[in-house]
């Protein structure tokens, strides 16, 4: 994944210091290089060419040196075709260096295209798929004008892909979408023009925004924005939205790092979440009561919030599976109309999950969205869509998305049951707690488990039932920010197997609730305790078995919220201890875009 970014219009002339911040904030798509190109408005004699840096290393701090100038296109890498170098980075230039490519995704057939394009002398400066891109248009260019050279480079490409094009001669940004997001948006006072990845880009300027589909492109000028059917050629009408996200979502506001403000969120998200949705959600309930099949998809921690929908379907006596969306076409043949899909993705753009769900719905399934970011090609896809609310997740680790993700899913249980009402009054109450409870002294206590656990290489987490999934996810909080192995486990898997690797002294953290699997859960403990085990309890009551108690409030069936919220402040203050970068772990990326 990788993020796209552009203006045209740019009011301060300084269009390649506006880029530069729009990839700032889209930094989470990607972060292993950076770079822009711009047209300047003062040309140096002689050098008729688009001007460009690049470089590689994180954007965070980055300044550019490049002219003034009104259009630039800029870009923030995720390598995939060619390693992270200065010339790997994007954007990529064509032999006259007047035209220049920013991309996501990946371009299946690019080798067969750069044969032949080698072939015709075409110099190659990098080793990445884009490259072939700038070269395809200039060899169409040859034939055809711009618009449709662009058009037809981008319907010969394999993949999923989405593309920028700056045009030195007519300064023209053209863009076109296949399975990658774009979005454009329009600042009417300044008329300002923009192009990005992902709405924070240019959120400072505009919420007045147009999400591309699958197949469409945009030629932005200097005179306004056209859509286009990139099959057909033909213009089309544009979609415009008011989105209700603010300037403030996409900041930190005070907080050191977007990870620790989107944790403290959660205390307003959550609610958020229970207020919205009603209609499709009772909706849903009636159809699984007229006996749909439930599956719950997902990947990472969007698995573990659908593996939670299952306990929670289970609890209140409603049967469904789970899949992590990659696993699930093995067991496709057993899905049809009949069937409800609800996939789970903050993005909506996670491939896995795309692809999941796209199969599904050729065999009839109805396909529920349970996303956070708008307007992505999953939500586009589903026939039921349930946006969750929680706003702009900037930090590439899951957090307030999830949270609130696993709201809506409970409040559908409830529904389910005809206990909606009833269900809405628990999340509130419970956001009401978390104000309480996360609290300084809370904080206090977790940052000194964070530092006592600073220098250990492994840490164990068990659960049992709803607090099953609440380990997964816990722990893979503390893998994402940490670095440090951190391995989930069903308190009764143990004894087969791995309380082999409990010594004296291993942490090991035990998520419970005051349910009926609290006696059960201690007696786990205990076998922990009796090899020497360090126990640290995550739950809302006391017990001689754990030698620390992290406590959480005691809700009951929504205990594991707190359990979990336990779990992302110990992986980021674990994150600042031992180095890392809490809002950018190496090697991740916000979405994962490719199979
Ligand atoms: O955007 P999605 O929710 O579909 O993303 C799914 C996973 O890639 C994502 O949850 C990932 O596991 C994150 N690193 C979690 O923090």
């Amino acid at each position: 994944m990788c993020g796209i970014f552009a203006v045209v219009n740019d009011k301060t002339n300084h269009a390649a210091q506006t880029v530069l911040a729009g990839l700032k904030k889209l930094e989470y798509r990607g972060y292993d290089s950076w770079g822009i190109a711009i047209k300047p408005t003062s040309l140096t004699p002689g050098v008729q060419k688009l001007q460009v840096e690049k470089h590689i290393g994180k954007i965070g701090e980055a300044k550019t040196n490049l002219p003034e100038g009104t259009i630039a296109i800029g870009h923030t890498r995720w390598a995939t075709h060619g390693g992270v170098t200065d010339e790997n980075a994007h954007p990529h230039l064509d032999c006259s260096g007047k035209l220049a490519v920013i991309h996501n995704g990946i371009v299946e057939n690019y080798l067969e295209f750069k044969e032949e394009l080698i072939k015709k002398d075409h110099q190659f400066s990098s080793e990445t798929d884009t490259e072939v891109i700038a070269h395809l248009i200039e060899e169409k260019v040859k034939h055809q004008n711009l618009v449709s050279a662009v058009f037809k480079t981008f319907n010969d490409l394999v993949g999923s892909n989405a593309i920028g094009v700056i045009d030195f001669e007519s300064e023209i940004i053209i863009a076109a979408r296949n399975g990658s997001p774009l979005v454009i948006g329009v600042d009417e006072i300044n008329h300002q023009y923009f192009l990005g990845s992902d709405v924070p880009a240019f959120l400072k300027y505009t919420n007045k925004v147009h999400f591309l589909d699958d197949g469409e492109a945009v030629v932005i000028t200097k005179t306004g924005i056209k859509l286009f059917d990139l099959k057909t050629g033909k213009e089309k009408k544009l979609n415009w939205q008011t989105l209700d996200w603010k300037l403030e979502d996409a900041e930190k506001a005070g907080f050191p790092h977007f990870l620790l403000k989107e944790i403290h969120e959660q205390k307003e998200t959550i609610t958020k979440a229970a207020l919205i949705n009603e209609k499709e959600i009772l909706e849903m309930a009636k159809l699984i009561r007229q006996g749909y099949k439930t599956v719950f998809i997902g990947c990472g921690t969007a698995s573990y919030c659908a593996l939670a929908g299952k306990y929670f379907f289970a609890n209140a006596g409603i049967t469904s599976e789970n899949y992590g969306a990659y696993e699930y076409l093995p067991f496709l043949k057993f899905t049809n109309n009949k069937t409800l899909l609800i996939t789970i993705s903050q993005s909506g753009e996670t491939a896995d999950t795309l692809i999941a769900s796209k199969a599904a719905k050729k065999r009839g399934a109805i396909i529920v969205a349970v996303v956070n970011a708008r307007g992505s090609t999953l939500e586009r896809m589903a026939d039921i869509v349930l946006p969750v609310g929680a706003g702009p997740e900037i930090a590439v680790v899951s957090t307030k998305a999830f949270t609130a993700q696993l709201a809506t899913l409970y409040l559908l249980t409830t529904a389910i049951t005809n206990k909606y009402d009833e269900g809405k009054n628990k999340i509130n109450k419970l956001a009401d707690v978390l104000k309480d409870w996360l609290n300084p002294v809370l904080i206090n206590q977790l940052i000194d488990t964070a530092k006592s656990l600073m220098k250990e290489e492994h840490i164990y987490v068990i659960g049992k039932h709803l607090n099953y999934p609440a380990t997964l996810e816990f722990a893979l909080k503390i893998k994402e920010t940490s670095y440090l192995h951190a391995e989930a486990f069903a308190a009764g898997e143990l004894k087969h197997g791995v309380i082999t690797l409990i010594q004296k002294n291993t942490p090991c953290f035990v998520l419970a609730s005051n349910d009926e699997t609290k006696n059960e859960i201690l007696s786990s403990t205990a076998e922990l305790k009796a090899r020497g085990g360090r126990i640290i309890g995550v739950a809302p009551f006391e017990s001689p078995e754990f030698d620390e108690l992290i406590k959480t409030p005691d809700l009951g069936d929504l205990t594991i919220f707190g359990n979990i919220i336990v779990g992302q402040l110990l992986g980021y203050y674990l994150g600042i201890g031992r180095g890392a970068d809490p809002d950018k772990p190496r090697n991740l990326a916000k979405s994962v875009t490719v199979k």
